[in-house]
């Protein structure tokens, strides 16, 4: 068994407007799980600090979602979970539709994996990944890398990367709380035929549509016709939200700048980035 590991997870944009729960996009800005197997007794099986992104706000006991998914791996093969203490560097942002629960996810299932010379697959990690998320849209791109098509229809997932040069996107974060249940919980749970026709043609397109959570994010429209007017051609909530994502073939600085400026004239707060699509996915380093 390694004693020491250290893996990097990409953040993800979902959906990219029409692809809810089946489209997903890694992107270059990451977190890290490091994780050590505890020599001499241990008193507290399992602990965990957090660093950046979230710290002091994420839960650092056992109900935290890396030490979730550390257990979830040696149930999975059946051995005692052992002692093991991790830090947890984050810089995704919390809450922001930028995958930062898949990334703790996938984090703590990697990292255990490792641990253990790597004994489940990719796709099981997948599939546990998936189980603990609830969608896989997230964590398929943080897992495989770049753009990742998935479906996921009971027991069965299925994912497909497609390969995509490299390119960047614009994010701009407003400073609103949301969580992805509260943003799942607005949505119908059957959709007019018309719409589910229009939202397939779309999503083969990859263009935008994503009406019933427009109303959550009051600063919807604003953002969208600012990037728009600054060169976006196409502007999409980012997973759940809050963040919006712009794309375009260049200006993605201009583009991030208008988007917050959108949403500071609205009275909020806003972080912006302009971020490269990651291609490579979750990375592992056994340190020992
Ligand atoms: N497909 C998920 C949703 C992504 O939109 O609820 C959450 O980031």
């Amino acid at each position: 068994m390694a004693s020491h590991v250290k893996v990097t997870i990409p953040a993800s944009t979902a959906n990219l407007g029409p692809g809810f729960d089946c489209l997903g996009l890694a992107l270059g800005l990451f977190n890290t799980v490091e994780m050590w197997v505890w020599e001499g007794p241990a008193t507290q099986p399992l602990s965990i600090e957090v660093v950046g992104e979230g710290a002091g706000q994420i839960l650092e006991d056992e109900r935290n979602l890396i030490l979730r998914a550390v257990s979830r791996v040696f149930e999975k093969v059946g051995s005692p979970v052992p002692p093991v203490c991790v830090r947890a560097t984050n810089g995704i942002p919390l809450g922001s539709g930028m995958g930062s629960s898949a990334a703790a996810a996938v984090g703590g299932l990697v990292a255990a994996n490792a641990l253990i010379d790597g004994r489940l697959s990719r796709k099981e990690i997948m599939r546990l990944a998936y189980e603990i998320e609830g969608h896989p849209d997230n964590a398929a791109p943080a897992i495989f890398g770049g753009l990742v098509i998935v479906s996921a229809t009971g027991d069965e997932l299925i994912t497909q990367t497609v390969d995509v040069p490299p390119f960047q996107v614009a994010i701009a974060l407003p400073n609103i709380r949301l969580s992805t249940a509260e943003a799942r919980a607005v949505l119908p749970p059957l959709v007019p035929l018309e719409d589910a026709v229009f939202n397939i043609g779309r999503a083969a397109l990859v263009v935008k549509a994503q009406p019933y959570r427009r109303r959550l994010f009051s600063v919807y429209d604003e953002v969208v016709v600012a990037a728009r007017k600054a060169g976006a051609a196409a502007v999409a909530l980012s997973g759940a939200g809050p963040s919006l994502v712009a794309f375009a073939a260049d200006g993605h600085e201009s583009i991030a700048k208008a988007m917050g400026e959108a949403i500071e004239k609205a009275g909020l707060d806003a972080r912006t980035f302009v971020l490269p699509v990651d291609r490579q996915g979750v990375r592992v380093s056994v340190a020992g």
